[in-house]
């Protein structure tokens, strides 16, 4: 059985693949979000834990207002077309990131999916819409002050106070488009996570290749700052704890 439970995707070259073509950019898309739907389909066949999907960023924002309607456009259509399903396949449904600024019918249809998914207790599929990590850290950090007023923060108050904290760390990110950066995608969340870079484009990106990627990676030893993979993040991050304080008992650092 693999240990990759969470991926995390961001779904680069579109636009690259529509330009090759002499199509406009928003072709891209398009073809794009037919992909999405084969690999939520795959995430849920391969019995992953969590599929988080970088859909819009709020640099994105900045581009032609022809572009960032269409993606509006994209994500309301898989609202729509794909509700059915993901409620028939028990998947639990959420759209992180600013969306108070998207249009109110679309913010609706974001709820209403969100709510009637709730209680499933299958794949967690999110999309990462208007997103971004430093903006999710920095929203977290202030939530936490304001409501434990005077009190430190730790480790596990600021996992608690991200966007949909039950997905947890991501294991594996996959970035297709060839491009090998993290674009301010999940970076609290990635900390221990395994990078695969791909030069697929998004819209040529298929289910097979998705599938050995997670084949490939789940090979490769994790060992979580540990000397062994025998462990996870939890077994090695405890296993540093009483060290320490074996260590260092009697010693003032
Ligand atoms: C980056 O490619 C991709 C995006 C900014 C959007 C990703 C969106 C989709 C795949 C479709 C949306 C679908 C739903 C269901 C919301 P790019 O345009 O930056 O590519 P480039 O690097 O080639 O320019």
């Amino acid at each position: 059985m693999s240990n990759i439970k969470h991926v995390a995707i961001i779904m680069d070259g579109n636009g690259r693949w529509a330009t090759k073509r002499y199509r406009p950019r928003v072709w891209g898309h398009i073809r794009g979000s037919a992909v999405v739907s084969d690999i939520v389909q795959a995430a849920d066949d391969l019995g992953l834990r969590a599929l988080t999907l970088y859909a819009f960023s709020t640099e994105n924002w900045s581009r032609p207002i022809e572009e960032v309607s269409t993606l509006f456009r994209l994500l309301k259509k898989f609202l729509l077309k794909e509700k059915m399903r993901l409620l028939a396949n028990n998947v639990q449904f959420k759209v992180i990131g600013e969306i108070q600024n998207l249009a109110p019918e679309t913010i609706a249809l974001i709820k209403e999916l969100e709510d009637e998914t709730r209680s499933n207790t299958g794949l967690k599929l999110t999309f990462a819409f208007s997103y971004g990590s430093r903006s999710e850290i920095t929203r977290a950090v202030n939530l936490f002050q304001e409501q434990n007023p005077g009190k430190m923060m730790n480790e596990t108050d600021l996992d608690r106070y991200m966007y949909r904290p039950e997905t947890g760390d991501v294991d594996l990110m996959i970035r297709t488009g060839g491009e090998q950066r993290i674009s301010n995608f999940l970076l609290w969340q990635l900390a221990y996570a395994e990078l695969y870079f791909t030069p697929t484009k998004w819209p040529d990106f298929t289910p097979l290749e998705f599938k050995k990627i997670i084949e490939n990676v789940s090979y490769r030893e994790r060992r979580f700052g540990n000397v062994n993979s025998q462990t996870g993040l939890e077994d090695s991050l405890m296993k540093a704890e009483s060290n320490k304080s074996t260590l260092f008992k009697g010693v003032n650092v």
